[in-house]
């Protein structure tokens, strides 16, 4: 049984949450927030103790994984409490705000003899694993050319930090990371990043970036993301191989769609994909966490693979601002 402390109450700290308290071999025991009020309504539920402070709760609470799901630029702070304390760590995308900070993380929880796992969700949407063992398997021949977009309303986390553009990094670092890490699963190492986007541009509420990744196999991709759509998560994949075409979209069940704009409504929340099939892939990814942290066996998505990703997404916004291709070391 795995005693689990999420740290941070909001949308994906209740998503978390609710998974852990639903699986046979977790047990929720804590919620922490530096708003009190919402770590409190969290515990609540689910009638476990609330904090405010991590350190606090690490010592007043006998925990082996704590998850970590506040905002980005704060990961890093939660991943040295935790690992300092010996616990396990599950830690949501992107696993920090800086590439620098991504390998000071791998590297404390190499030295503590801590798991860090990057929650990199994409992998356990069952479309976006079926895609992947097809491409693997040489279904379309050998990969050329990939092209997804990611496209969603815009984020509003609590007090707007996700427009905080230098601490969430806009859809460039926080959204098409998931795409990043998708790619990098299926094609292998990215040698080189080149991106336009809308990141220093001050749009209110709105961001969108291009992304044209080149992996050392010779594959081009071609990533795009948008906070730009009113409605619902629109999410496509193209790749094209040298046998044929492998296409996807999850507009699919519904060719057709107009979304307004509500007139003077202003939505609190974040849109999170959602999945066709009933078992939600966050908790799917978070089961299989926990079962490899009760049989002691590695997780699928390494320290490394969030670190890469992060890398990514950085090279992304440096290439944005200065209009330069990056190379990856
Ligand atoms: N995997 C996904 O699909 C997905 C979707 C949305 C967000 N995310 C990621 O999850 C993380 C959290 O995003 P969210 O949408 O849940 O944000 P949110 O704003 O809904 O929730 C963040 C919570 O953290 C709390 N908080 C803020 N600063 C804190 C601090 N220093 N210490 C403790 N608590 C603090 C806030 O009070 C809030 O309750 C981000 O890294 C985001 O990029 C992932």
């Amino acid at each position: 049984m795995q005693r689990v402390a999420v740290v941070g109450a909001g949308t994906m700290g209740r998503t978390h949450a609710d998974a852990y308290a639903r699986m046979p071999n977790a047990e929720l025991v804590a919620v922490c927030d530096v708003k009190i009020d919402a770590a409190q309504q969290l515990a609540d539920k689910y009638s476990v103790r609330a904090f405010a402070d991590v350190r606090s709760m690490l010592s007043e609470v006998d925990v082996d994984l704590v998850d970590i799901c506040t905002p980005t630029h704060t990961h890093i702070d939660y991943i040295k409490a935790a690992a300092a304390a010996g616990k396990h760590i599950c830690c949501e995308k992107p696993l920090t705000r800086t590439t620098g900070q991504a390998m000071e993380a791998v590297r404390i929880c190499e030295e503590a003899g801590v798991v860090l796992f990057p929650a990199q969700v994409l992998r356990w949407f069952p479309e976006f694993r079926k895609m992947h063992d097809l491409i693997v398997s040489g279904a379309v021949g050998t990969p050329v050319v990939a092209r997804t977009s990611r496209c969603s309303a815009y984020p509003r986390g609590t007090d707007d930090w996700f427009a905080d553009m230098k601490n969430s990094g806009g859809v460039a670092l926080d959204m098409i990371i998931h795409d990043y890490d998708w790619l990098r699963w299926c094609f292998g190492k990215v040698k080189r990043v080149y991106a336009r986007g809308l990141y220093e541009s001050n749009i209110p509420l709105t961001d969108y970036a291009l992304v044209t990744l080149r992996f050392d196999s010779g594959v081009i991709a071609h990533v795009e993301g948008n906070w730009a759509r009113p409605g619902g998560f629109v999410a496509t994949v193209e790749v094209a191989g040298t046998d044929g075409l492998l296409s996807y979209s999850s507009t699919d069940a519904v060719p057709l769609t107009i979304e307004l704009k509500a007139k003077g409504e202003e939505k609190v929340g974040v849109t999170v994909p959602e999945s066709p099939v009933s078992q939600s892939p966050y908790y799917l990814e978070l089961e299989h966490l926990v079962n490899c942290l009760e049989t002691g066996t590695k997780p699928e998505v390494s320290p490394e693979d969030g670190l890469e990703a992060v890398r990514i997404g950085e090279a992304a916004l440096k290439s944005i601002s200065t209009g330069q291709p990056i190379a990856l070391a």
